[in-house]
C-alpha cells in the first residue's frame, strides 16, 4: 500500500495533536497527515511537536467541525479531495448536575461531538465509496459504552456516535470502507483541565443541596483520583491508534485502557442492566474504601503496563 493521506480533526492539543505527530513521524513513512484545527492561532504547540515533519509529512489546515463550509473547503483543497483515513477526534466535555446546565450548552456539545462527526462523514464517505477504499476512525470513549454519574450529556453524545457508526459500518463494508471506534478511558489532556475548571466555577444553586454535595464532595475528588490512577497519556492513545490504522483487519471497537475493561464488561454480562448500575452505585456511595484501595492497586498496574506497551 502507498502513502495514505490521513485527515485528523482537533489537533491543537491532546489526543488529536499526539495522533497527528505520531503518524507524521512513522518510521516507515506510510502517511501524509493533514492536521486540522478550528483556530489556526492555536497551532504553535502542534508546530513545535511536529518538528522536522512540518510541511513534509504533516501539514496544518483550518477545519471547524461545526461548519459544513469549513469542512468542504478543507477537503476541496486536497489533491483529488482524497482522504484515505479520517480520524474524527474533535470533541468537548461537560460534567455536572443536569439542572445546572442549559439546553443551549447541551446542544452545542452535540453539535461538536455528534454532528461534527456526521458532517465529516457526509463529506468524505461518498468519495471513499466511489474509490472502494477508506478508513474512518472515530475517537469515541468508554463513555460511549457505559454511562457515568454526572456525565449524562457527554455520555449521551458518545452513545450517539457509537450508534451512528454501528449503523453505518455495515453499509461502508459493502464498499470496502472500514470504520473503527477508539474508546479511551481517562486521558490526561486539556480536556480534563477544561472540564474541571468549568466544574469548579459551576453555579450549583440550580440543584438541591444533596446533589450539589454529591457532585462537589464525592464525584469531583473521585474523578480526579481516577484520572491520576487510570489516566493514559495522549501518546499512548496515539500509538494504539496508529496500530489500529495499519492493522490488516482493523477492529470495529478498540478500548485503549485494559484497566477499564472490567467496568465496561459488566454491561455485556447482564442484559437487564442491573449489574453495572448496582456496581457503580456501591462503588461510589457504599464502598469508598474499597474504591480507593482498588485505585491504588490500579495505579501500580498502570505504571507497569505503560512501561511494557510504550
Ligand atoms: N481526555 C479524555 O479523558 C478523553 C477520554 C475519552 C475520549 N476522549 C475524546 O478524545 C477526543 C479528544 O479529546 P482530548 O482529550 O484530546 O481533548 P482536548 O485536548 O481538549 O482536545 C480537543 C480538541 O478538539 C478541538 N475542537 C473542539 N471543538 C472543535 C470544533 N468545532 N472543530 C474542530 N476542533 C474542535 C479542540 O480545539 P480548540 O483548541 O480550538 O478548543 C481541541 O483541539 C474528544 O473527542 C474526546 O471526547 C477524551
Amino acid at each position: 500500500m502507498g502513502t495514505r493521506r490521513v485527515l485528523v480533526t482537533g489537533c491543537s492539543s491532546g489526543i488529536g495533536l499526539a495522533v497527528a505527530v505520531r503518524l507524521a513521524r512513522d518510521e516507515l513513512r506510510r502517511f501524509k497527515v493533514v492536521a486540522t484545527m478550528r483556530d489556526l492561532e492555536r497551532k504553535e504547540a502542534l508546530e513545535n511537536a511536529a518538528g522536522e515533519t512540518l510541511n513534509r509529512t504533516l501539514e496544518i489546515r483550518q477545519l471547524d467541525a461545526c461548519s459544513e463550509e469549513s469542512i468542504r473547503e478543507c477537503v476541496n483543497s486536497l489533491p483529488d479531495r482524497r482522504v484515505d483515513v479520517l480520524v474524527n477526534n474533535a470533541g468537548v466535555g461537560m460534567i455536572g448536575p443536569l439542572e445546572c446546565q442549559s439546553v443551549t450548552s447541551m446542544q452545542e456539545l452535540f453539535n461538536t461531538n455528534f454532528f461534527g462527526l456526521v458532517r465529516l462523514v457526509k463529506e468524505v464517505l461518498p468519495d471513499m465509496k466511489r474509490r472502494q477504499s477508506g478508513h474512518i476512525v472515530v475517537m469515541s470513549s468508554v463513555m460511549g459504552i457505559q454511562g457515568l454519574l454526572f456525565n449524562d450529556i457527554y455520555a449521551a453524545s458518545k452513545f450517539a456516535v457509537e450508534g451512528f457508526c454501528e449503523s453505518l459500518a455495515v453499509q461502508a463494508m459493502k464498499f470496502n470502507v472500514r470504520m473503527s471506534l477508539v474508546e479511551p478511558g481517562p486521558v490526561v489532556t486539556e480536556f480534563e483541565r477544561k472540564v474541571y475548571e468549568d466544574a469548579e466555577k459551576m453555579d450549583l444553586t440550580g440543584t438541591d443541596e444533596e446533589t450539589a454535595r454529591i457532585f462537589r464532595q464525592i464525584y469531583l475528588p473521585y474523578s480526579r483520583k481516577v484520572f491520576t490512577s487510570l489516566g493514559q497519556t495522549p501518546e499512548e492513545v496515539a500509538e494504539q491508534t496508529l496500530q489500529l490504522i495499519v492493522a490488516k483487519d482493523p477492529p470495529f471497537r478498540h478500548q485503549t485502557n485494559r484497566l477499564y475493561m472490567p467496568l465496561t464488561a459488566l454491561k455485556h454480562a447482564d442484559p437487564t442492566g442491573r449489574l453495572p448500575l448496582d456496581a457503580f452505585y456501591k462503588l461510589i456511595f457504599k464502598h469508598d474504601n474499597v474504591f480507593n484501595a482498588s485505585l491504588g492497586f490500579f495505579r501500580i498496574l498502570q505504571k507497569r503496563m505503560s512501561k511494557r506497551t510504550v
